[in-house]
């Protein structure tokens, strides 16, 4: 088991516990003991019902609240379904919500408790490979707005986060996969060893070794917070996570979400290589070619479609000055502004 603590911006007094590792879980008592809420609620995701009644046993007095699994429920209609429940269940500014599942929980949770009774406590408790390694860490939440993604979002940090990596042995082969993509993207940008690690290993991940799989969540929170931590002080450090995602995100959405996430961020992040110049892009095109990962744009989709999608991008400058962030090599990382004729020339 390990414990990564994330100090918590603009609170140097405040530090976030990341605790990553088999049996993770069990932390979970102390910690709410320790934040003496007047009420606890689990929302978790209704199909992880089996991780749902786990947590229900080490707090037999909590509350709990389903959520319908799929990217549809992190929506304003939820939030505001929540927000009626915790009203009926008497919630109080001294309230804890636990939030069970992957990122749509983790992000539909830490809205909710955010917004509520001008924000409260959280703890997240990831439960897919995606969830532990990224979206569970660094207290950004988001909800969608009709089709657009993570329109609308806070700054929230959990008090704490469980990542029990026993959640990860009924994970199907292709979350894995999906995980891996994100993992791959931060060990890239910050870490040569770390990105030769999963080289290395990358089959008996996918195969669902306990361990290594284990000892990939660990280091990539690890890389997560030390990124987050760097951002915190420069303003800008953080942008790098946004590695592949400039493209990616104009993508997903282009492909109307037909492409995965992490499908997208992929064939972004080729694209955003191929604008660098980067001599990362064979590792990192064969990483992606063993997760299962398309390499090449939809067909039919255009690239000049793409271009308009990113000046929309929330991080995108209303003046149009598009940046990006890559590695040049493995374990280095830059960003670099775009122009549109160098996007229309890296699509293929
Ligand atoms: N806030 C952030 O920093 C951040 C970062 C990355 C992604 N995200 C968000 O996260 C979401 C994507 O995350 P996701 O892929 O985890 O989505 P998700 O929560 O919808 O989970 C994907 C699927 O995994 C299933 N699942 C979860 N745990 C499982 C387990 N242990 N065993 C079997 N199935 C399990 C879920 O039921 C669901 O069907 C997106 O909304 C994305 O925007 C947020």
């Amino acid at each position: 088991m390990k414990e990564i603590h994330l100090t918590v911006p603009a609170s140097s007094q405040r530090t976030c516990s990341v605790v990553v590792g088999d049996g993770a879980l069990e932390e979970l008592p102390h910690i709410t003991g320790e934040l003496e809420a007047d009420l606890l609620v689990i929302l978790y995701d209704a199909s992880l019902e089996p991780i749902a009644e786990k947590v229900q046993a080490l707090l037999p007095e909590a509350a709990s609240i389903p959520i319908p699994s799929g990217e549809s429920s992190k929506s304003f209609e939820q939030v505001e379904r929540i927000v009626e429940e915790l009203v009926l269940l008497h919630a109080s500014t001294h309230s804890v919500l636990i939030n069970v599942g992957g990122g749509m929980v983790t992000d539909l949770g830490g809205f909710t408790s955010s917004v509520f009774a001008r924000g409260i406590r959280c703890i997240h408790v990831p439960t897919n490979l995606l969830g532990m390694a990224d979206a569970a860490i660094g207290g950004k939440t988001y909800v969608n707005v009709g089709k657009v993604k993570n329109m609308v979002g806070t700054l929230w940090y959990p008090s704490a986060v469980l990542a029990d990596t026993s959640f990860l042995q009924e994970l199907p082969r292709h979350q894995i996969e999906e995980g891996l993509v994100e993992i791959l993207k931060v060990a890239s940008l910050t870490d040569a060893e770390f990105f030769g690690w999963v080289e290395e290993h990358v089959e008996q991940c996918l195969a669902g070794d306990r361990e290594l799989l284990e000892v990939c969540v660990q280091n990539a929170a690890h890389a997560k917070v030390d990124v987050l931590e760097r951002g915190a002080k420069d303003g800008q450090t953080a942008f790098l996570l946004n590695f592949g995602h400039t493209v990616g995100h104009a993508i997903e959405a282009l492909s109307h979400f037909s492409l995965s996430h992490a499908e997208a961020v992929g064939i972004g992040m080729l694209i955003e290589m191929r604008i660098a110049g980067s001599e990362a892009y064979d590792r990192i095109e064969t990483l992606l070619t063993q997760l299962s990962m398309p390499i090449d744009l939809p067909v039919g989709m255009q690239a000049r479609d793409i271009w308009e999608v990113i000046l929309s991008d929330k991080n995108v400058r209303s003046d149009g000055d598009v940046r990006i962030a890559v590695p040049p090599s493995i374990g280095t990382s830059s960003m670099l502004p775009v122009t549109k004729a160098a996007l229309l020339a890296a699509c293929r």
